[in-house]
């Protein structure tokens, strides 16, 4: 079985530097393990601290700019990233759809200069819980819209499973504690690749995100076709996220 891939999204937190470099700091006490793929996406601020003293751990960033440079106030683009050596971007989170209304076409541009610039995308689709509502067959359709907008005009030659990377976060299961049922987490993972596959003539790594923790992350990941997790509340808790990380390396 490939490697699995486990990518923390630390969102807004911690409060200091001084609190991040913790974190770290207990995360990287076991995630040098060779069986499973570890990457740290904490906000830009702490992104050269962490490059400066993480070893095996790969490191991401939370958003990226669809442009290189310029008069764009705040933005961070893709080239600045990868000179701090960041490998992964997290990109079209549902937060950012939801606060800073970002849109397909938006997520679509910045995917393409990060692919561009050598940058591995990790890209967040998931549907809200009126969609889910509405069944399954609603929640396939929602999702493969969002993937044919976000990636449209992509060609095949430029992706890869190394670089792209799909994040399946039902939105209603982010930050709430309300788990999606694995065997449906893995029937999305089979929709979302066999989109990919058929439009895109492309394979994709397939995470699961939404209140993934310790006591469930087994549970998603055992499905050949999970790829690993993206995680937020529980990668805050060093303790928490190193035990995911022994779990996951032991599968
Ligand atoms: P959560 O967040 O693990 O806190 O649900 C996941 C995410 O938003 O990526």
């Amino acid at each position: 079985m490939p490697k699995k891939l486990i990518a923390a999204n630390w969102k807004e937190n911690p409060k200091s530097e001084k609190e991040a470099i913790a974190l770290f700091k207990t995360v990287s006490a076991v995630s040098s393990s060779r069986k499973v793929d570890v990457a740290i996406c904490p906000p830009f601020i702490y992104l050269e601290k962490i490059a400066s003293i993480r070893r095996k751990i790969s490191l991401g960033a939370q958003d990226v700019f669809w442009e290189e440079k310029g008069a764009y106030t705040s933005e961070v683009g893709p080239k600045m990233l990868r000179s701090l050596g960041v490998e992964y971007v997290i990109i079209g989170h549902s937060e950012r759809r939801k606060w800073l209304k970002e849109t397909d076409a938006m997520i679509n541009k910045k995917i393409k200069l990060a692919l561009g610039d050598g940058l591995k995308v990790i890209l967040c689709v998931g549907e809200s819980l009126s969609v889910r509502k509405k069944g399954s067959g609603a929640a396939r359709k929602f999702i493969e819209r969002q993937l044919a907008k976000d990636l449209v005009g992509i060609p095949a030659a430029k992706l890869n499973p190394r670089n792209l990377v799909i994040a399946y976060e039902p939105i209603w299961a982010i930050g709430t504690g309300r788990e999606d049922r694995p065997a449906d987490a893995a029937l999305m993972a089979d929709v979302i690749k066999s989109f990919v596959a058929k439009k895109h003539h492309s394979r994709s790594r397939l995470l699961y995100g939404g209140s993934v923790n310790g006591k469930n992350i087994g549970d998603y990941v055992q499905y050949k076709n999970i790829d690993g997790a993206l995680i937020g509340g529980a990668s805050l808790r060093g303790q928490e996220f190193k035990k995911i990380i022994n779990i996951v390396s032991k599968i």
